[in-house]
């Protein structure tokens, strides 16, 4: 087996599932931008250069994390002030329990890019 086709084959198929759905100028260190890939709404943050993806909604109401507070690696919602690990997604700080459900994301050729979560939906 030639291990170079088979990454190229795997790199083909994953480029099916990759979006891109932002320049990667867009996103500036500890800020959070709100986008949208095949009607899901994504949060996108990048921490100490590192990009993080997550649901854009809020597990506790009707709130766009998007257009929350980011301070380090967490999130707040601009409702109840509920706050999420960016990297994990999990909660930490009530009133919210739910985690919320994360994305891959990667930069590739000045983008960025989001491929969505398997179990989304
Ligand atoms: S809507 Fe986010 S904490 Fe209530």
């Amino acid at each position: 087996m030639n291990p170079i086709d088979s990454r190229a084959n795997d790199a083909h198929e994953h480029d099916a599932e990759w979006i891109p759905v932002l320049a990667e100028d867009a996103l500036g260190e500890g800020e959070v931008v709100g986008v949208e890939a095949h009607g899901e709404e994504i949060a996108v943050y990048c921490v100490q250069g590192e990009l993080h993806a997550t649901s854009d909604l809020c597990t506790h109401g009707f709130a766009r994390m998007s257009e929350g507070f980011l301070e380090g690696c967490e999130i707040e919602c601009p409702i109840h002030q509920g706050r999420f690990d960016v990297r994990t997604g999990e909660p930490t700080c009530g009133p919210v329990t739910e985690p919320l459900r994360r994305h891959a994301v990667r930069r590739e050729d000045g983008r960025i890019w989001i491929r969505l979560d398997q179990g989304a939906g």
